[in-house]
């Protein structure tokens, strides 16, 4: 992939003191391309906690542990919705009738009272208990996805693993066809490889999604089995029934959230236990340390940066943030924060105290967490047990890609056979 142009720079507004100005693209900052953390760590050390950058129409990033802490926490003023709830509804009101509705990915977007209306039908789906059936199939998944690259001593590791496996868990969560799997892992690239941030194009792209999953939906409505679309259909919203529209924004939602992350958790995984044959070695003597291990892969390589929206003026950590403004959760910084985690760049398996914030915090807590923590101890557990020892490849140098939700484009593993 080619890097995508910087966004052109902005004149910074009057009321922002130069203090605060660091100049950062998150899609397309040069040094996050060759090393994202490398970049992560220089931002820790170097820019404000909580700055303004020119880019992509001006908005600030909170890069210390305090500043996201308190941020995701405050939801009178940091809001996950770019627009009020009652405008979303006037909107969604004054649309004639058939038009096509905008997709408002639920729970993410909604704020107190409303968010946890929309999160509670997914409570009990993604519970530890509901979370804990799956493993045995993921397990399956994963020893014949490595399997099918094991003789050949090397594979390109997104392509050939760290895609398949969460999409075909995503698509059988469902009930969705895992023949189109294919499909579905095309939809996730140009969902997550398109740096068009126009609201319409979103639309259009998500559109796409609810289209392939239109006709499993409905027919789940009909004829409802053991499935995660078959049990939201049996929600209520204030004493309302589900309708469709409700199921294609869970569907949409779920398909944002729960693949690209996994695929880029893993892949960043990879990238640490190839460049660490003493690790690998530490785990394969004692697999029982690999939760421990991916745990602080998840610390020390956090990747995901949520955005809030200011629902009022706030002086925020002495900075000065304006309604409407955007702020990213910059997770990334947040867990490498000396403060919290002392020498933050070393990757400790014996780290104590702090849990890393990888999977955010406050309500908007991430829903998945068990599902994504089963999949990565799956996979690391069998790789260590049918791989040996791996390496990057060193002719195939690594290239990330910036955006909401950082990673390594391909990894390329090798390994003796
Ligand atoms: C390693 C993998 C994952 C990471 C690092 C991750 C990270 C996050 C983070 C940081 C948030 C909070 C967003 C915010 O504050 O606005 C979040 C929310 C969420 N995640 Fe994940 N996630 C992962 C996997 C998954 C999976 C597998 C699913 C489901 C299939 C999922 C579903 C969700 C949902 C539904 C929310 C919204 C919760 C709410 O608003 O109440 N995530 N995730």
């Amino acid at each position: 992939m080619s890097t995508p142009a910087l966004s052109p720079a902005v004149p910074k507004p009057d009321h922002i003191p130069d203090q605060f100005v660091y100049d950062f693209d998150f899609f397309a900052d040069e040094a996050m391309t060759k090393n994202a953390h490398a970049r992560v760590l220089d931002i820790v050390k170097n820019a404000p906690p909580v700055f303004w950058t020119p880019r992509h129409g001006g908005h600030w990033v909170l890069a210390s542990h305090q500043a996201v802490f308190e941020a995701t926490r405050d939801y009178d003023h940091f809001s996950n919705s770019p627009m009020p709830y009652e405008a979303i509804q006037q909107v969604l009101e004054s649309l004639p009738e058939g038009a096509p509705k905008p997709f408002i990915p639920a729970p993410i977007t909604f704020d107190p009272p409303h968010h946890s209306v929309f999160r509670a039908p997914l409570n009990k789906a993604f519970s530890p208990k509901a979370m804990h059936q799956l493993k045995g199939k993921i397990r399956e998944l994963a020893v014949s996805l490595i399997d099918a690259v094991k003789e050949k001593g090397e594979c390109a590791f997104v392509d050939a693993i760290s895609e398949p496996l969460p999409v075909t868990v995503f698509l059988e969560m469902f009930g969705l066809p895992v023949e189109k799997q294919r499909l579905y892992r095309d939809l996730v690239k140009e969902h997550f490889t398109n740096t068009d941030r126009d609201q319409q194009a979103i639309t259009k792209r998500l559109r796409k999604v609810a289209d392939v999953m239109r006709d499993t939906i409905i027919e789940r409505r009909d004829n409802p089995q053991d499935d995660l679309l078959s049990l939201l259909w049996q929600a209520e919203f204030n004493g309302e029934k589900a309708t469709l529209y409700d199921l294609e924004n869970y569907a949409v939602m779920l398909f944002t959230a729960g693949l690209d992350t996994v695929v880029n958790g893993m892949a960043l995984g990879a990238i640490h236990l190839a460049e660490n044959p003493e690790l690998q070695a530490e785990l394969r003597a004692d697999p029982e340390k690999v939760p421990q291990a991916t745990e602080e892969i998840l610390r020390r390589y956090t990747f995901t940066i949520p955005p809030r929206f200011m629902a009022a003026d706030c002086d925020f950590l002495g900075a000065p943030l304006k309604k409407g403004d955007m702020a990213l959760m910059f997770l990334p910084a947040a867990d490498l924060d000396a403060t919290e985690y002392p020498e933050p760049e070393k990757f400790n398996l014996e780290r104590e105290g702090k849990a890393h914030i990888a999977f955010g915090t406050g309500i908007h807590r991430c829903l998945g967490s068990h599902l994504a923590r089963i999949e990565l101890n799956i996979l690391y557990e069998e790789m260590m047990a049918r791989l040996p020892e791996f390496r990057l490849d060193p002719d195939k140098p690594l290239v990330y890609h910036g955006g909401h939700v950082w990673g390594p484009e391909e990894v390329y593993l090798k390994w003796d056979v």
